[in-house]
């Protein structure tokens, strides 16, 4: 069964409560190498949060309040990926380091950024209990949903 990708992003829109950020991302049109450039920073931003979340459950650093907030960082980061993924911007084209099974596989890919929008949610949540065995049970939760889609759609 095939179903638009806007869709699947909505419904992992929807599920975060972030219908009024679904509407900018959705109006976004992108040239391809803008819409590389914006993917991979966004990445990156999340990709921060998660070291600060990691200190502080590794290392104590921090507190569980900038657990939280960077957690949120990637409950509204999710969505924004909705139409940065245009045709032909796989491994090959620029600094891409998207695989082209992403482009064949589409609907599992979009599934992808709901379950980590899903675990994100559920760490803001853990987070208001300051509980850092907690956090890092979760943070582990919400770290495999990055590596799982790594593993089968990033190129490294
Ligand atoms: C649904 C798939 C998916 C999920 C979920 C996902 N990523 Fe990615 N990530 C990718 C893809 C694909 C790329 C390569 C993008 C490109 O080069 O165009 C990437 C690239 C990256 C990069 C490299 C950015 C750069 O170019 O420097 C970082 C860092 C990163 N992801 C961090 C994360 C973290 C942290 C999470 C979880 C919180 C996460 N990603 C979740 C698919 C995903």
């Amino acid at each position: 069964m095939k179903r638009p990708i806007s869709k699947l992003f909505q419904s992992a829109l929807l599920s975060a409560g972030l219908v009024a950020v679904a509407a900018v991302g959705t109006a976004m049109a992108q040239d391809p190498a803008d819409a590389v450039k914006q993917r991979q920073s966004q990445m990156k931003e999340i990709g921060g949060a998660m070291k600060s979340i990691q200190a502080f459950v590794k290392d104590g650093k921090g507190t569980a309040a900038e657990v939280k907030t960077a957690a949120e960082t990637v409950v509204t980061t999710g969505p924004k990926f909705e139409g940065l993924w245009p045709e032909g911007t796989a491994v090959g084209f620029g600094k891409s380091e998207a695989k082209a099974a992403i482009w064949t596989e589409m609907e599992k890919f979009a599934k992808g950024f709901q379950a980590m929008g899903q675990q994100a949610e559920l760490l803001v949540k853990v987070a208001d209990t300051g509980d850092r065995a907690a956090i890092g049970k979760q943070f582990g939760a919400l770290y495999e949903t990055c590596k799982s889609c790594h593993e089968a759609y990033h190129e490294d």
